[in-house]
């Protein structure tokens, strides 16, 4: 079916140009060239088969397909759900989601679910004087409902505040996106105000909600936490 994906693929990007038995593997200077310039972000292992692990070029297809499927569902709240269109884009988008550092704004993590892709969780807008970050993430919205992204924004903290230099954690969502406010309100982020116009939406301008987590804060949440569930 992948060839039917993108009518701009070539044959043999979109596999439909299959190679002889007795052929050597077709040398991808892509898959080659990118582990010199892209360090992959570490594996966090949320929960018993739910995990955030980096894309790698080989997972274009199951992003294109995941972006198909949710177009309307995402449409509705993401504005650059636009620019990826076809499996190309994909491609870039992927290629582009090299981990340089937590300040790049292209450490960029899928949702894997009993190993299937079914979102993404990404930091973004770095402020390296403030040492402060933003999250973003999208789900496939037959797996909303089950504390998917909730736990794995939970896990994202953990590891960002405890390896990276992070101060402050921001979650920025349209005031009527009540799912995406939800999460921050959930784990206990505080409440900054409302941006007026300050996102778009289907072309819109929309007033935007701020939450933020500081380092001190979610530690004393995990202090919490720890003390919630001992005997
Ligand atoms: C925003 C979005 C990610 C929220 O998805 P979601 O499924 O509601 O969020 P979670 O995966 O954290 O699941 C929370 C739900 O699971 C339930 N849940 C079940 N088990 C849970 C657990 N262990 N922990 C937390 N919640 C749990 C919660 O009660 C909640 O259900 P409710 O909505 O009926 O109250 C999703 O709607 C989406 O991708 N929307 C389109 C894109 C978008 O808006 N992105 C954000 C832009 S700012």
């Amino acid at each position: 079916m992948r060839e039917h994906l993108d009518p701009q693929a070539s044959p043999a990007e979109s596999g439909a140009e299959k190679s002889h038995p007795l052929q050597l593997p077709q040398f991808s200077l892509r898959k080659a060239v990118r582990p010199l310039i892209a360090k992959p972000a570490p594996v966090l292992e949320v929960a018993e088969g739910l995990a955030l692990r980096s894309l790698e070029p080989d997972d274009e297809h199951l992003l294109y397909d995941l972006v198909e499927r949710n177009r309307s569902h995402l449409e509705s709240w993401l504005s650059w759900i636009e620019q990826i269109k076809t499996l190309r884009d994909c491609r870039r988008f992927v290629d582009k989601t090299r981990y340089n550092d937590i300040f790049s704004g292209r450490w960029v993590y899928g949702v894997w679910y009993e190993d299937a892709l079914v979102g993404l969780l990404d930091f973004n807008e770095g402020d390296r004087t403030l040492n402060q970050i933003s999250i973003g993430y999208w789900l496939d919205e037959a797996h909303q409902g089950r504390g998917i992204v909730t736990r794995c924004v939970v896990k994202a903290l953990d590891y960002v505040f405890s390896s990276e230099e992070i101060a402050r954690i921001l979650i920025k969502c349209a005031t009527t996106n009540k799912k995406s406010q939800a999460i921050p309100e959930r784990l206990g982020f505080t409440f900054e105000g409302v941006d007026k116009d300050a996102g778009t939406v289907q072309g819109k301008l929309v007033d935007m909600a701020t939450y933020s987590m500081l380092y001190r804060e979610w530690m004393e949440h995990q202090a919490k936490r720890a003390s919630n569930t001992q005997p």
